[in-house]
């Protein structure tokens, strides 16, 4: 079967409205000095009133498919990775079909008659989204050769955060990114391998509510549990082990070792896991790339944030071996080679 996967084009998107943590201190007994001694936070961004997932969830698509130099009536599959669902249904995934003007008959035109419609759908793995969503696009690539998929990474967690929870409301901000990745045509980067993981039985460790489990009528006031709960130790922990293992799994998996890595970016959720993956892996850190000082935790979306300022700094480049891993809840995890 074949497995090739290229990303083709990518784009980004946070909303203009920032928090830093000096606005924090005015609203909660914190300091900046706690929070980027503990963290590495310094700022990030948030939706402001009004604005949805799928205004940032567009604008980063619209900036991959120019990247990619494709139109848009080529994509055959939107696939939206996310915990912060803008609704439990309709998925944002078709949301953002309707703004981007698609629709299967659109898809008709292009692609073969083994795969005649446009194919949507959100999923679930916390903030390893974007890794997992690599390898759902390669199972879809190797299914149906033709395809052009639109992978989107979309949070706006500041809309279930308990901003009178100290060791929470600082972590997170909202953002959106995009790839299209396809297995012919030009290229920025090739998906060599990807490895996931998952485990049940951690999943009270990092929780979000507003789902069926909350037994709501009209006029009820949400409590505590309807936002972002987290057990921050044993996460820190879990972070650390999960993203280094899983790292070393596909190198091994690969014959390659760290000394080949050219560029290693992870889920930024803490500078002091990043640290302690990177210490771990003993990888030097000047491969180590970092911008969670501006964003805090974007959950699925911090990846392709991440890649796309590497992008920008000329870090991330085309045949480089750049090794991706991120860690969420659920729990779940995964790494991604790419060149
Ligand atoms: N400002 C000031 N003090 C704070 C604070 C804040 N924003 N948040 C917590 N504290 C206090 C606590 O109340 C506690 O005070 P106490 O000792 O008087 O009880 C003290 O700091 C230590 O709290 P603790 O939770 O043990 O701190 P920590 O060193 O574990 O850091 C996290 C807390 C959340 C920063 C850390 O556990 C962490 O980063 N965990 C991983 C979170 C994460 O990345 N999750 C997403 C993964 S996808």
């Amino acid at each position: 079967m074949n497995s090739t996967c290229y990303i083709a084009g990518l784009g980004t998107s946070v909303p203009e409205k920032k928090l830093s943590n000096f606005d924090f201190e005015k609203i909660m007994d914190t300091s900046n000095e706690w929070i980027v001694s503990r963290t590495g936070i310094k700022t990030r961004h948030v939706l402001a009133e009004g604005q949805n997932i799928s205004d940032i969830a567009y604008e980063a698509s619209l900036k991959a498919i120019v990247d990619a130099k494709i139109d848009k009536s080529e994509i055959t599959h939107i696939l939206v990775a996310t915990c912060s669902p803008q609704k439990l249904s309709p998925s944002l995934a078709c949301i953002l079909a309707q703004n981007l003007g698609l629709s299967s008959t659109s898809g008709l035109q292009t692609i073969s008659t083994h795969n005649p419609s446009l194919v949507c759908f959100d999923f679930n793995a916390a903030c390893s989204g974007f890794i997992y969503g690599l390898e759902i696009a390669r199972a879809f690539l190797a299914l149906h050769s033709n395809s052009t998929i639109l992978l989107v990474t979309a949070e706006g967690l500041s809309r279930r955060l308990n901003f009178q929870d100290r060791t929470t409301s600082i972590l997170f901000g909202d953002g959106a990114g995009a790839v299209i990745l396809r297995n012919h045509g030009d290229y920025l980067y090739k998906v060599h391998d990807v490895s996931l993981g998952s485990d049940g039985d951690y999943c009270d460790l990092i929780q979000i509510g507003g789902g069926t489990e909350f037994e709501a009528k009209v006029g009820d006031v949400v409590d505590e549990s309807f936002f972002l709960t987290m057990q921050g130790r044993e996460v820190f922990k879990s972070a650390v082990r999960g993203m280094a293992q899983e790292s070393l799994k596909l190198l091994e998996k690969n014959s390659l070792t760290v000394n080949d890595i050219d560029l290693f970016i992870t889920h930024q959720a803490n500078l002091r896991i990043i640290e302690a993956v990177g210490e771990r892996l003993s990888i030097s850190q000047d491969k180590v790339f970092t911008n969670l000082e501006k964003y805090g935790n974007t959950s699925a979306s911090s990846i392709l944030l991440a890649m796309e300022e590497a992008r920008e700094q000329g870090k991330l480049k085309k045949g480089a071996k750049t090794l991706l891993t991120a860690f969420g809840s659920g729990l779940t995890w995964g790494s991604a080679l790419l060149s």
